[in-house]
C-alpha cells in the first residue's frame, strides 16, 4: 500500500471539516487509489499536532502551543499540504509562505484559502511547475461549484469566449432575501452572517471583493491568464436601495452579483457588478445562497452548473475531490503512464 502523507495548514471550521472528512474516507483512498491516507500533521496560527503515523479524528480537539509554521510543516514529512488559512488576498497571509515552502520542496499543495492565490497566483504556479508538483484550488475557485474542472475537462480544447458567475453566496442570499422576503438589507446580512458563510468581514461579500477573487483564479488557473485586482472593475451591492428593488420587481428583473470575463482579440476583461436577468434566464433562478457560473464557448456554446452545498462540508469535500485527481495522477505517474500535471 502506498503511504501518503497529508498535512493541514489552518485548522479553522474549513480545516477542521477536511481533517474530519479525509480520515472518515480512508478506507475509500484505500479501496479506490490504494493510497494508505495518513493526516500527519495539521496546525492554527500558534499551535499544532504532529504524528508520522497519523492523527487520528479523537486527537484533533487540542493543539499543542508552538507547533505552526512551514518549517513544522515540511518537518512532518507531508507529500501532500493543504492550506486552509484564513484570507487575505491584499498580503497573501497567512497562506503565502507555507505554499512557498512546500511548492518549492516539490510538494503538491491544495489550497482553499483564496488570499495567496489572488496574490501570487502566478508565481505559484510558475514554482508549482518548475519543481514538477501539482498546485490545485476547487475549495478557493467556489467550492462545491465546480468552475476550474469544468474549463479544464469538461470544455477542454474549447475558446473560452466569456464568463459568468454567480460566485458569491453572501450577496446572493442577501439580494433574494430583499427582492423575495422583504428583508432591509441589515437584516439579511444578519441572517447570513448566522449561517456562517459571510466572510469575517462581510464588506469583502458585500463589496465584490470574494466575487473578484474568485474570477481571478478561474481565469489565471482555468484560462492562464495574468489578471491582478488592479485589472478588474469590481463593484458590490453595497448601495442598493429600496428604490432599486422596487424598480427590480416592477421590471419582472433578477438582480445578481455577477463576475464577468470576456475575452476577444487575445485580450482578456473582468469586471464585477449587478446584472440583472429576465425571469426567461436561468440565472434568474440562483436562489439563496446558490452560485452559478454559465461558460460560453466557441464549439461548445452555453454550459451552466449551479450548486450550493453546506459550507464547511462542501469546501472540504471540493478539496478532497483535487486530493483524489492528485491521488490518481501520482498513480499515473508512478506507473509511468502520465507525467506530472499542474
Ligand atoms: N463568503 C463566501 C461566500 C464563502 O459567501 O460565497 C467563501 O468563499
Amino acid at each position: 500500500m502506498n503511504v501518503v502523507r497529508v498535512a493541514i495548514a489552518g485548522f479553522g471550521g474549513v480545516g477542521r471539516a477536511t481533517a474530519n472528512l479525509l480520515l472518515a474516507r480512508r478506507s475509500r483512498y484505500r479501496q479506490v487509489h490504494g493510497a494508505d491516507l495518513r493526516l500527519v500533521a495539521v496546525c492554527g496560527s500558534r499551535s499544532g499536532l504532529a504524528d508520522a503515523d497519523g492523527l487520528e479524528a479523537g486527537r484533533l480537539d487540542v493543539l499543542e502551543p508552538g507547533l505552526s509554521g512551514p518549517a513544522f510543516i515540511e518537518a512532518s514529512g507531508a507529500d501532500i499540504l493543504i492550506e486552509a488559512g484564513p484570507s487575505d488576498f491584499r498580503t497573501g497571509a497567512p497562506g503565502l509562505p507555507y505554499l512557498r515552502s512546500a511548492l518549492s520542496a516539490g510538494r503538491d499543495a491544495i489550497v482553499i484559502s483564496k488570499g495567496a492565490l489572488v496574490h501570487s497566483g502566478p508565481e505559484l504556479r510558475a514554482l508549482a511547475g518548475s519543481k514538477g508538483a501539482m498546485l490545485k484550488l476547487s475549495g478557493a475557485a467556489a467550492a462545491a461549484l465546480p468552475t476550474i474542472d469544468l474549463l479544464e475537462h469538461s470544455l477542454k480544447g474549447c475558446e473560452v469566449l466569456e464568463i459568468e458567475g454567480i460566485l458569491n453566496a453572501t450577496t446572493n442570499y442577501l439580494l433574494d432575501s430583499m427582492m423575495n422576503r422583504n428583508h432591509g438589507f441589515d437584516e439579511a446580512l444578519a441572517r447570513v452572517q448566522a449561517g456562517g458563510f459571510a466572510e469575517a468581514d462581510p464588506r469583502n461579500d458585500t463589496e465584490g471583493w470574494d466575487t473578484a477573487s474568485k474570477l481571478i483564479l478561474i481565469a489565471n488557473f482555468g484560462l492562464d491568464a495574468v489578471l491582478t485586482m488592479d485589472d478588474l472593475v469590481v463593484e458590490g451591492i453595497q448601495s442598493v436601495t429600496a428604490h432599486d428593488i422596487e424598480a427590480w420587481r416592477r421590471q419582472g428583473l433578477a438582480p445578481k452579483l455577477v463576475g464577468t470575463l470576456t475575452r476577444a482579440d487575445g485580450a482578456t476583461r473582468a469586471t464585477v457588478g449587478i446584472r440583472t436577468y429576465p425571469l426567461s434566464d436561468p440565472l434568474a433562478h440562483v436562489s439563496g445562497k446558490n452560485k452559478a457560473i454559465r461558460i460560453t464557448t466557441d464549439a461548445m456554446g452555453e454550459t451552466i452548473a449551479i450548486g450550493s452545498g453546506t459550507e464547511p462540508l462542501a469546501t472540504a469535500a471540493a478539496a478532497l475531490k483535487d486530493l483524489e485527481h492528485i491521488l490518481t495522477a501520482r498513480a499515473a505517474r508512478a506507473t509511468g503512464g502520465q507525467g506530472r500535471q499542474e
